[in-house]
């Protein structure tokens, strides 16, 4: 049985929370496979917010296996809070695994996160100052600390005596902030580590022998595809690979036992932090969806910046993915607007127009958005019960998006609540149209 892709389309926050979680109940294993603390996927259950970080969006479900992959990185003092709340909520969380190649991410790493924001500037890219960006750096200079050496209290004791050699150095000397203390350090994360022991688990293997075994095995990205350290916005993006590709990467299985992609879209388009979004909404237009739409980050309670859905990015969305299906979000969002802007194509600054998503990023700075008006549906979406119960308006701006993309929508949301959903094929099998 090949897995399954959920990946995020756009700048992150599409509802992958809510689409996984829908389609975990028709699985064994939901598996991250990238990020950290700076997601926040959220579920809306029974009038209940669940709102993850480090967990895998499969948790609501007893028994589903949920492993947070080798390329994900892991705040251990945020991943035992976060464990701690499921299970005062009453879930479960016997059934986390946690990959001893993941990197964790340090009190040095958010400090330097922080610093190094603050002395960016007016050029900072407005990270979630969750230590991210930092941590996947000492990842690839070799410099990581992993999961699996909280393992041995004297392995780890020693690896924080020599990184703090070095970073307490950088903390006071490059950004004048306050040195980290190793006995301090030692002594919490004791702690942590005896909490989170029972969860580490050889994670590539466990995946490898579900899908032999024919589970059904989801691979859940965080972030979104213009957020990817190669493909997305660079540098306004995080520190790690959201795009498809990257899923077996994460989380050690080969390519070859993924057949399916479903990327997952709002609408119209939010965005967090800094750098170039060609069909940002005028500010008034910008309060309103996000009033409309609840737009405040999840894991900050920033506010979103606000876009019209453009077509030109989702198209190198689907391309740089192979996304073979797509989950439209928060339908009922514009079902205010008597007319909706979808942007079909990037006027550049020499006044040619592009469908294709820029490959220089001064093209994409400054890239105009070229609209085509659809109209509105002026309805509410509560009492729709399928696609094609749908105002014709509606399925007019649906079909729209699929004849542009080229890629069937399956599944279209119309609310927060997790059955707020319409399917194109029954659930158990949307995520493989
Ligand atoms: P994620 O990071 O991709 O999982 O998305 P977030 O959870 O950060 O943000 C999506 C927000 O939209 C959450 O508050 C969801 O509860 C909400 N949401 C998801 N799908 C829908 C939908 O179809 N309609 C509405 N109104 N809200 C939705
Ligand atoms: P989910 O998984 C939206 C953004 C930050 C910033 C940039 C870099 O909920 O979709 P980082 O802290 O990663 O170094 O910040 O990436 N960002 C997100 N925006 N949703 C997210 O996650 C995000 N995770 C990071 O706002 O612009
Ligand atoms: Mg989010």
């Amino acid at each position: 049985m090949p897995a399954t892709v959920i990946v995020g389309a756009q700048w992150g926050d599409e509802g992958k929370g809510k689409i996984v979680d829908l389609l975990a109940r028709h699985s064994d294993v939901v598996c991250r496979y990238q990020g950290g603390p700076n997601a926040g996927h959220t579920i809306v259950l029974d009038g209940d917010v669940y709102k993850l970080h480090h967990v895998p969006s499969g948790i609501l479900y007893p028994g589903t296996v949920c492993v947070v992959a080798a390329g994900c990185v892991v705040d251990p003092g945020l991943l035992v809070r976060e464990l701690d709340e499921l299970e005062e909520r009453g879930v479960s969380t016997d059934a986390v695994r946690l990959s001893g190649n993941a990197h964790l991410i340090m009190p040095w790493h958010v400090a330097i996160d922080s610093a190094s924001e603050r002395r960016l500037g007016t050029l900072q890219i407005g990270t979630t100052k969750r230590g991210i960006g930092p941590a996947y750096a000492d990842k690839a200079a070799r410099l990581g600390i992993r999961v699996q050496d909280i393992l041995d209290a004297k392995i780890l004791r020693q690896k924080f005596e020599t990184a703090l050699a070095e970073k307490n150095v950088v903390l006071e000397r490059v950004y004048r902030a306050e040195p980290l203390a190793v006995e301090e350090l030692a002594e919490r994360m004791e702690s942590l580590a005896a909490r989170l022991r029972p969860y580490v688990a050889d994670t590539s293997l466990l995946v490898e022998r579900a899908l032999k075994d024919g589970r059904r095995v989801l691979l859940e990205g965080a972030q979104g595809t213009l957020l990817d350290l190669d493909h997305g916005t660079y540098p306004f993006v995080t520190s790690s690979n959201p795009v498809a590709g990257a899923a077996a990467t994460g989380v050690g299985i080969g390519p070859t036992r993924i057949d399916a992609v479903l990327g997952v879209a709002k609408a119209y388009v939010t965005r967090v932090g800094a750098g170039p979004f060609p069909t940002e909404m005028p500010p008034r237009e910008q309060e309103r969806v996000r009033e409309l739409g609840a737009e405040f980050g999840t894991t900050t309670g920033r506010e979103r910046r606000c876009g019209w859905l453009d077509l030109v990015a989702l198209r190198f969305a689907v391309r740089v993915n192979g996304i073979t299906s797509l989950a439209l979000t928060k339908l009922d969002v514009l079902s205010q607007f008597d007319e909706i802007p979808v942007c079909v194509a990037y006027r550049l600054r020499d006044g040619t127009e592009t469908a294709e998503f820029p490959a220089h990023q001064s093209d994409f700075h400054h890239a105009e958005p070229v609209y085509e008006v659809l109209p509105g549906w002026r309805e509410p979406l509560d009492g729709v019960a399928a696609l094609d119960g749908l105002p014709a308006a509606a399925r007019r701006y649906v079909a729209f998006a699929e004849e542009a993309l080229d890629v069937e929508v399956t599944l279209v949301g119309t609310g927060a609540e997790r059955e707020r959903v319409l399917a194109r094929t029954p659930l158990a099998g949307a995520a493989r149209a």
